[in-house]
Order: structure tokens, then sequence, then C-alpha cells
């Protein structure tokens, strides 16, 4: 509908808005209450059909540091979805009920079929095993944050390559800002989709990536380690889960011959990827991670609401 501006995949936003929304959320991060009014009077309805923990507070968090206000549910089983009331129906109506919404939705596509009836900016908060904008924009932040550029590095994942959303906009997003090199570190039943690569490689001719089984092969050459939690909910078979779910578990051990300066990311939760004793380690960040994406969303929600943060703050 119109011009109104939506998130649904990472390809939304131009390298130059994305930079442009990192570092306002770095000013948010610096000086948030600056920004305390921001979004007083407006309404923030987060629509959440899959459970999450972070996503969700950190947008309700967003918003009521901008001075908005949030409606919304955290199990659709509490609204009219229960009684088959269809997507596009309750969008229409929650349009009308708020300024801007957030949704998270388990099937492939939700979002942006509910963006084609609404007339307010929908933010895709995750959908299915496809795409996840706004985790990839705290991931941005906190890259700049923590190595100062978002170009030039050996970035690394590990884990589930094949279900993990993160992974999928991540990687997407990080190709259009001169990665250097990526390193798939994945069981070979969770690789990336070939479809994905194969799409990397057409855009990017040039863009290395090499793919391994286990992380003692390739640690030392690593800037950026992107670790990610085997996604139980998207097997098709517990007996399929359990033979890999503790396939790749971070330790003081494995990171032993890493850089210095590495970071350890994880867009939590994890279940057991990483041990406990790394957590006290300086290189792991994905706690910092999390608290990034409060200032990202701010960033965000002002974007997407024309709200000029540049004249105002
Ligand atoms: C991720 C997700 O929901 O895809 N979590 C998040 O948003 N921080 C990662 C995951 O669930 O493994």
């Amino acid at each position: 509908m119109g011009n109104i501006r939506h998130l649904i995949e990472p390809g939304d936003l131009t390298n130059a808005e994305m930079e442009e929304l990192v570092d306002l959320g770095l000013k948010m991060y610096a000086e948030p209450k600056k920004y305390a009014k921001m979004c007083e009077g407006k309404i923030l309805a987060s629509l959440f059909y899959e459970p999450s923990t972070r996503t969700k507070f950190s947008f309700d968090s967003a918003m009521l540091r901008l001075g908005g206000n949030i409606i919304g549910f955290a199990d659709p089983s509490s609204t009219s979805d229960k009684k088959g009331e269809s997507l596009a129906d309750t969008i229409r109506v929650i349009s009308y009920y708020a300024d801007i919404a957030v949704m998270r939705h388990p099937k492939e596509g939700a979002p942006l079929l509910a963006s084609h009836y609404s007339e307010i900016p929908i933010v895709n908060a995750g959908d299915g095993g496809h795409q996840h904008p706004t985790q990839t924009l705290t991931d941005l932040i906190t890259i700049k944050r923590f190595k100062g550029t978002l170009e030039n590095h050996v970035v690394a994942f590990s884990g589930d390559l094949k279900y993990g959303r993160t992974v999928h906009s991540l990687i997407k997003t990080l190709a259009r800002f001169n990665t250097k090199k990526f390193i798939l570190i994945s069981p070979e039943e969770l690789k990336l989709p070939t479809s994905l690569k194969r799409q990397l490689l057409d855009k990017y001719p040039h863009l290395m990536i090499e793919e391994v089984n286990y992380l003692d092969e390739v640690i030392e050459q690593i800037d950026i380690l992107y670790c990610t939690r085997i996604q139980k909910e998207r097997f098709f078979n517990e007996e399929d889960y359990l033979k890999l779910k503790n396939s790749y578990i971070l330790t003081m051990k494995s990171i032993e011959k890493a850089k210095l300066d590495m970071i350890i990311m994880h867009p939590l939760p994890r279940v057991n990827e990483i041990t406990y004793e790394v957590d006290d380690d300086k290189r792991a960040v994905y706690f910092e991670q999390s608290r990034m994406g409060v200032y990202v969303r701010m960033a965000l929600i002002t974007k997407l609401l024309g709200v000029d943060c540049d004249v105002r703050g």
C-alpha cells in the first residue's frame, strides 16, 4: 500500500540506510535520554505468533525508551487467530490501532503478506527459517561497536546454517559490505542451503566461501565467530535433531588459538553451543549483542515512523 516503508528482508534497506541506522543506534546507546520523547503518542503493535524473548522485549523496550506505547500479544492462542481469522483481516484492523507493527510468524512469507494489507509499516521479526532482518541490524551494530567497521572481516558461521534465519539474513547482508571471507562450519546435514550459496556467488563472483566441518581447522583465521543454535523446531523428526544437537560446543579450549581481537557472537538463545566458561572471556560479546538490539531497533522505529532524529536530537 502506497509509499509506506516495511522491513521484510535485509534487501529492503540500502547499505547507506543500514549504516545510518547503525550509527543512529550507537548515538542512542551513548545518549539515550536525548531520544526519550521521540515517539510520544505513537503505538507499536507486537504480533508474535511464535516464541521470542529478546526480539519481542527489545522492540517493546525500544518503543518505551522512545516515549511510545505498546500493544500486542506473545501468544496467538489468546487472539482471534484461534477463531480462524485470516492474517490479512487481523493486520487490516491492527493498522487502525497502531502506528507500526512488528510480526514474528512460523510461516515463511507471512510478514510480506501482512505488508500487502497494512496501512502501517510492518517489520519482520523472523518468519520461519527464512529471514530475520532486525537481528541482522543488531548484529551489524555489534560488529561496528566492537570491530569499528562492517568491512573486510573474516566471518565464520557455525551450527545450524540450514534452518538458521539469522544466518541467512546476516550472510546476505555482510556480502554487501566487502567481507574478506566467509567460513561456514556445520555438519553435512545442516549446511547453508545451496540455493542461498549460489545466489551469493552469482551476485558476488569474487566472494570467498570456505566450508568445513570443524572449527579447529579454521579458528586462527577468524575475526568474527557467529555461533548458532540447532533449530529444533524446524526439524521434521526428533531423531535427526538428537543426532545433531551437540555437534558444536564452544569451549575455552576451542578458542585457544583464536585471534585476541576475535569476537564471538550468538543471536541467543543458546542451548549448549557455548559453555558458560566462555562468557567471561573478553571476546564473548553475545550479551552485549542483545543489549545493542534495543538501540538499533529504536533507530529503526524512528526511521519507519518518519521521525527526524537529527533535527530533534
Ligand atoms: C533467533 C531467532 O529467533 O531466529 N533468536 C533471536 O531472535 N535472537 C535465533 C534462534 O532462535 O536460534
